[in-house]
């Protein structure tokens, strides 16, 4: 099947090559130097982030599944009837089959994602899997505005599915605004079924991101081999180190690139120098207790109807709503 084949609307609004240039240049400007995380997610990094979640000290992805196992039944029954289920992503199908599995005749499933191959993947595994549900993929940036296809019939309330922690990648500010923008996609009544990570000792959370195999330093370092190929740079890729360490008062994973001497980088006509020992920030994996998730929520108009979480408190499924639907449910 190609991309052509299956129900896809295209809408990808990526910068080109010359604004990427303007991102590097205007991030390695910044001081601290920083580059987006969403520079990791060319093919290989996809495939890298794969590799990642089945490492054994990455605990996220097998805490989420299995959460979903034991609580997707329920997860369905909040969710309700007549759903259009939005997921922002499409890389996790596992935990999306698991969820759909359970739902009341939802009215179509709707895959947000940028990389059009995941995209191909997951619509393909869905027709096999659910032969009867309407899969209307949307190739866009899930961080904007969002044009959802419209419904094959009219839903009686719209969820967007937001798992694997994706949300921990925004810091406290960005978090906001997109819980905001998706606030206003789901409606009045709708609803965002989201996965989050949890607050716990800084081993556990540091062995994470500094997997024995290497493959999180791998998936690090690919940003720059990304930047080399498509912007031309020329980031020596044996000078740079991945560094990740847990923040425990900001309560996030801080990643960054560190310049193993000093060194002059090439990006469009500039040449960067970078000093030996230099770090420069790539990416934040914010965590959150269920009460900071909760004051995060409320920031964005939103409020949590439930929480799922593990017996060991590694994470955590929260189901929100706008704030005040509970009141408003009660009386
Ligand atoms: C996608 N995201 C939730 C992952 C995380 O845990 O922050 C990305 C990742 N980066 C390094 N390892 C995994």
């Amino acid at each position: 099947m190609n991309v052509q084949a299956f129900d896809l609307r295209d809408d990808d609004r990526r910068p080109p090559v010359d604004d990427l240039v303007g991102i590097v240049q205007r991030g390695l400007r910044a001081r601290p130097k920083r580059l987006p995380s969403w520079l990791f997610y060319d093919e290989r990094g996809s495939q890298l982030f794969e590799a990642i979640c089945e490492q054994p000290e990455y605990y996220l992805t097998r805490c989420e599944i299995a959460l979903m196992a034991a609580h997707a039944g329920e997860m369905a029954e909040v969710l309700g009837e007549d759903v259009r289920l939005v997921e922002y992503g499409s890389g996790s199908a596992l935990k999306t089959q698991m969820l759909l599995a359970h739902m009341h005749a939802p009215v179509s499933y709707v895959p947000v994602e940028i990389s059009t191959e995941p995209l191909r993947l997951c619509v393909q595994d869905l027709a096999v899997r659910f032969p009867q549900l309407p899969v209307q993929a949307l190739h866009s940036d899930f961080t904007r505005a969002l044009r959802l296809p419209i419904p094959p019939r009219a839903p009686r309330r719209t969820v967007l599915y937001f798992p694997g922690s994706t949300i921990g990648n925004f810091d406290a500010r960005d978090a906001t605004s997109l819980l905001r923008k998706m606030r206003g996609e789901m409606g009045d009544n709708g609803g965002i079924l989201i996965g989050a990570d949890l607050k716990k000792d800084t081993a556990t959370i540091e062995a994470a991101y500094n997997d024995k195999a290497g493959v999180t330093a791998e998936f690090t370092l690919n940003m720059l081999v990304r930047l080399n190929r498509e912007i031309g740079s020329d980031f020596d890729l044996g000078a740079f180190r991945h560094r990740s360490h847990y923040n425990a008062m900001a309560g996030r994973i801080e990643t960054f690139l560190v310049s193993a001497r000093d060194q002059r980088v090439r990006v469009g006509r500039q040449s960067v120098p970078f000093a030996h020992d230099e770090a420069m920030q790539v990416e934040y994996s914010c965590k959150y207790s269920p009460a900071d998730f909760a004051a995060l929520a409320g920031k964005a108009g939103l409020e949590v109807i439930r929480a799922w979480t593990d017996p060991q408190g590694m994470f955590a499924v929260y189901y929100l709503m706008r704030a005040g639907t509970r009141a408003r449910l009660a009386q």
